[in-house]
């Protein structure tokens, strides 16, 4: 299997750079010869015939899920709740009248994941699993598949597989939404190709995610990732990445929540990693960001193009901002990488961790 890495040192690595051909893949995967997205009729009309969503997942999946209800409210305009398998399984909430639920799955058998399929199919909803692993577990149990088309994913930190869900999910949304004659005003099949090539973009610049590692990451006990919106989302993913490989003690944040507790922990030097891709909140976040300044932390804004600010250690290709998430989570991919590289730390394998977790 050492072949298959190429010359990577890390599947990791490998896992990252392939993100822009995953994206275009899924546009591939997901259009009719018409040129439209388009997904299996049976799965549009069973989320047409539902009144609510339930989005299933664990781990970077739950990340995935949370990117999804935002895309399914707000474009789809159906509600959506996400929820961790672990919890929902022993702890299931008032479910709406006609409920669709969609497990996330990366591996498609993660048993917390299939334990909730199996006893809300004892209960005779309908059921959808989005999985990268035709043929799964989760893929045969439930009545629908949606693929996810990124390819084997190897090293234990999911990259790929949670740009591929994001990526779907957004298709679906779309897709949903146009069924329903709504007018987006957006053509995803081009925004996803813009973010193929800011995706591209980021990871040709490793260079500089190896300095922001050093630079902020490289002895640091712990870090601080905020976000307002989708940002606050990809704060968490981020944050997870980071723990997962390089044992830093890192947690992603709303911006505006820190100073409810946690601003407590700051000291001098502590990183805070702050993305700011959405316009309508990029002043919010930055005032969060001078407030945990105000107390010594050593700030990394990433920023979105055409709004950046002097000062900013990133900035991001300009992208839709519905699809900043997909772009923006790809430097904190990165910067995970390199502080693992540069802590010794087994990047692909790290300690307590499997790539798919097969008991409860
Ligand atoms: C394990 C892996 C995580 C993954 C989670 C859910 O804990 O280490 O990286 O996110 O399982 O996996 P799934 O295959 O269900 O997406």
């Amino acid at each position: 299997s050492d072949i298959e890495k190429g010359t990577y040192p890390h599947y990791m690595l490998k896992e990252i750079d392939e993100q822009p051909a995953v994206i275009r893949k899924i546009i591939q995967a997901y259009q009719n010869e018409q040129g439209e997205l388009e997904i299996d009729p049976a799965i549009l009309k069973a989320l047409q015939d539902a009144d609510r969503l339930y989005i299933i997942a664990a781990g970077t999946s739950y990340h995935g899920g949370l990117i999804g209800k935002e895309y399914f409210e707000k474009i789809a305009g159906i509600p959506v709740e996400v929820h961790i398998s672990s919890e929902f399984g022993y702890n299931m909430p008032l479910l709406s009248e006609k409920p669709i639920f969609m497990f996330l799955t990366q591996s498609g058998e993660t048993a917390d994941s299939r334990q909730v399929l199996v006893k809300i199919k004892k209960l005779g909803y309908p059921t959808i699993t989005m999985t990268n692993v035709p043929g799964s577990t989760l893929s045969r149990e439930a009545d629908h598949t949606l693929l996810l088309h990124a390819g084997p994913e190897i090293a234990v930190a999911s990259t790929k597989a949670y740009v591929a869900q994001v990526a779907v999910l957004m298709v679906t949304a779309s897709v949903y939404a146009l069924a329903q004659g709504k007018t987006l005003d957006y053509d995803a099949v081009k925004e996803l190709g813009i973010v193929a090539n800011a995706v591209q973009a980021i990871v040709d610049s490793k260079e500089e995610m190896e300095e922001i590692a050093k630079e902020f990451l490289a002895t640091t006990r712990n870090a601080f990732f905020i976000g307002r919106n989708v940002d606050f989302y990809v704060s968490q993913e981020g944050a997870l990445k980071l723990k997962e490989i390089s044992y830093i003690q890192a947690e992603g944040f709303a911006g505006g929540e820190l100073k409810h507790g946690t601003i407590a922990l700051i000291e001098d030097g502590t990183p805070i990693i702050a993305l700011a891709t959405q316009k309508a909140v990029s002043l919010n976040i930055r005032g969060n960001v001078k407030e945990v300044v105000a107390r010594g932390a050593n700030p990394c804004i990433i920023a979105m193009e055409g709004h950046e600010e002097e000062g900013d250690r990133y900035v991001l290709p300009k992208v839709n901002e519905l699809f900043a998430p997909l772009v923006a989570v790809i430097p904190l991919q990165l910067i995970s990488y390199y502080a693992a590289l540069h802590r010794d730390c087994d990047v692909d394998k790290p300690r307590n961790l499997a790539k798919s977790v097969t008991v409860e």
